[in-house]
């Protein structure tokens, strides 16, 4: 009974099998649609989190993270440039821990931005040769060889769909690094596409440039459907379409993250229709501890580096002509002769503003310290090998500028000589280089100055 059974399920499997395989030219089944998910952020400034200067903020991978790991992790993930803060060497320390927590979050590239395109051609082969992440530029070129700094393009396979990623910035308005050559996107485009199109089914341009630019190239260029922008003042409002092209573009300091969702169509070879979004960051996101370890790693690594800002040169005060040479004496030497104006200030944030830094170990992270501190970066300014020691805090002379030549005139004056020497003009415009963006609840002079009010009291 058993062995019948078994002996026609081989026959049933047999004839099944012989049916289906005549059958399969002429009844292929139906090719699923597959699916193409993009996440993608652009303009991170090395916020691998947020700084933390008031409650309320939004931004930070940390909180990226967290987004990204609610949705299916099959999609692609992607940063279209300006992920670097800067090109000072801290900058670019924090930057490798940015591409490991990058990695850390399976992102499959990393576009350069006009910041990353700055850096000197050894130091982007040196990063992309550690980076988890690719760094990936078709237009950043050797200025020797004319060739690629970095990966040009690359194809990523999701899940049997071929993604061909190829990236471009914009060369305008900045100045490259002299051992680098940015070649005119389209130019490069038109050469590379040919090439890419070949090994993929889908090309994807992560294109650091503007809205006129992204409509530019999707004018140009019908082969790519789907143009990432990064260089923009502001996340675009909806998903555009011109000509065959999605165009999509974030930016934000980390703040904003895009998401563009189609299919792919294996029979006729073309996108489905594309929806997008633009997810902003807040602070009831809970910041991923897994990615604020790269941040905790940047602070280690900091503590210990030599740095440029560690070495200032001796220029004149900055300001030509107002307090040559003066140099910072501390608000201590100001409490004698402007009573008043110093117990307001000591009561005030201003004079624990170090405390804060302390607090979350930051105390020697130079994109902190700049406006914890008196005069970071200026000749006779706080060194990080002053420690807690001196010329912490935002001081009298964080807002007056350096004091000396003022002390010296004051306390050397005969009586009814009449005194010459100014300190330099101090308004709004010197607070806002501190309070300004993520760095400050929204300043307005009036309201913040009420709480730390002094001056005029008859020295
Ligand atoms: C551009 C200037 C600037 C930079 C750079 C800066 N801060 Fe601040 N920070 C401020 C200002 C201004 C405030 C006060 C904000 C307010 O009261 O709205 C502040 C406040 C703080 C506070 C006190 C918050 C509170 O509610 O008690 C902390 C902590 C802090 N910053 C940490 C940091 C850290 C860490 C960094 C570096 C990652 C940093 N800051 C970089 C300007 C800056
Ligand atoms: C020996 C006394 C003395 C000391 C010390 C002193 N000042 Fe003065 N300061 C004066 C006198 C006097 C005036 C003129 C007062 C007036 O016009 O009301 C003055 C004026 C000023 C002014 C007004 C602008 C100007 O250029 O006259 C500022 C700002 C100022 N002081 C800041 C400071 C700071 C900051 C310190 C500490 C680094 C300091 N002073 C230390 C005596 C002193
Ligand atoms: C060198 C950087 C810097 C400058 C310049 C600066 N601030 Fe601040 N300010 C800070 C920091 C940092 C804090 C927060 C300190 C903390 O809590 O750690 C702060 C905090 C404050 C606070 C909260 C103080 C309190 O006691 O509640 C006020 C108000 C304020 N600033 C007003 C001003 C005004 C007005 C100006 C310009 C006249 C100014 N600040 C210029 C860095 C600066
Ligand atoms: C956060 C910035 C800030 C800090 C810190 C600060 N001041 Fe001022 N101070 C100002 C501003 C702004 C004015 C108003 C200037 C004006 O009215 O022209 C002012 C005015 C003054 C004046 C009167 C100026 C005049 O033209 O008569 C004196 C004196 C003075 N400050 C001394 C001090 C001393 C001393 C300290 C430290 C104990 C101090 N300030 C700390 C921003 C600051």
């Amino acid at each position: 009974m058993r062995r019948i059974l078994i002996a026609s399920l081989v026959g049933l499997a047999a004839a099944v099998g012989i049916v289906m395989f005549f059958a399969r030219p002429h009844q292929a089944p139906p090719r699923m649609p597959l699916p193409l998910d993009i996440w993608f952020t652009a303009d991170t400034s090395g916020r691998i989190e947020p700084c933390g200067c008031f409650s309320g903020q939004f931004g930070g991978l940390t909180r990226v993270s967290t987004v990204l790991s609610q949705n299916p992790s099959s999609g692609l993930r992607l940063e279209i440039g300006n992920a670097l803060a800067g090109t000072e060497d801290f900058q670019i320390l924090q930057f490798e821990q940015l591409l490991q927590a990058e990695g850390h979050m399976g992102y499959h590239a990393l576009n350069l931005g006009s910041r990353e395109a700055s850096l000197p051609a050894d130091t982007l082969r040196r990063l992309a040769k550690d980076s988890p992440v690719t760094l990936l530029s078709a237009n950043v070129l050797d200025a020797a060889t004319l060739t690629p700094v970095v990966t040009p393009w690359k194809v990523v396979d999701l899940g049997g769909l071929k993604i061909g990623l190829i990236g471009i910035v914009q060369g305008t308005n900045w100045q490259p690094d002299a051992s680098v050559i940015i070649a005119e996107p389209a130019e490069t485009l038109r050469q590379a596409i040919p090439e890419v199109k070949g090994k993929a089914d889908v090309l994807v341009c992560l294109a650091f440039t503007d809205e006129t630019g992204l409509e530019k190239l999707a004018k140009e260029f019908y082969e790519i459907p789907i143009l990432l922008g990064g260089d923009v003042q502001q996340p675009s409002p909806s998903l555009l379409r011109i000509n065959q092209s999605w165009i999509l573009a974030t930016t934000n300091q980390s703040r904003a993250l895009g998401e563009l969702h189609t299919k792919w169509d294996p029979v006729t070879r073309t996108l489905e229709p594309a929806t997008a979004e633009i997810s902003l960051m807040h602070d009831r996101i809970p910041e991923d501890p897994l990615i604020e370890k790269f941040s905790q790693a940047y602070r280690k690594t900091i503590g210990k580096a030599d740095l440029a800002v560690d070495h200032p040169g001796t220029a004149a005060d900055a300001i030509p002509g107002v307090n040559p040479n003066a140099t910072f004496v501390g608000s201590q030497s100001c409490m004698a002769c402007h009573p008043k104006s110093f117990a307001t200030w000591e009561k005030s944030r201003h004079a624990h503003a170090f405390e804060s830094l302390v607090r979350k170990e930051s105390d020697t992270d130079p994109s902190c310290i700049k406006c914890h501190v008196t005069g970071f970066g200026e000749p006779g300014g706080y060194l990080r090998n002053m420690g807690k020691e001196k010329l912490v805090n935002v001081s009298c002379e964080s807002c007056h500028g350096p004091a000396s030549n003022h002390l010296e005139a004051r306390t050397t004056a005969k009586p009814g000589e009449t005194i010459f020497q100014k300190m330099r003009p101090v308004g709004p415009g010197q607070c806002i280089q501190c309070h300004h963006g993520e760095f400050s609840r929204p300043f307005k002079f009036e309201e913040f100055w009420e709480l730390i009010k002094h001056g005029k009291e008859g020295a």
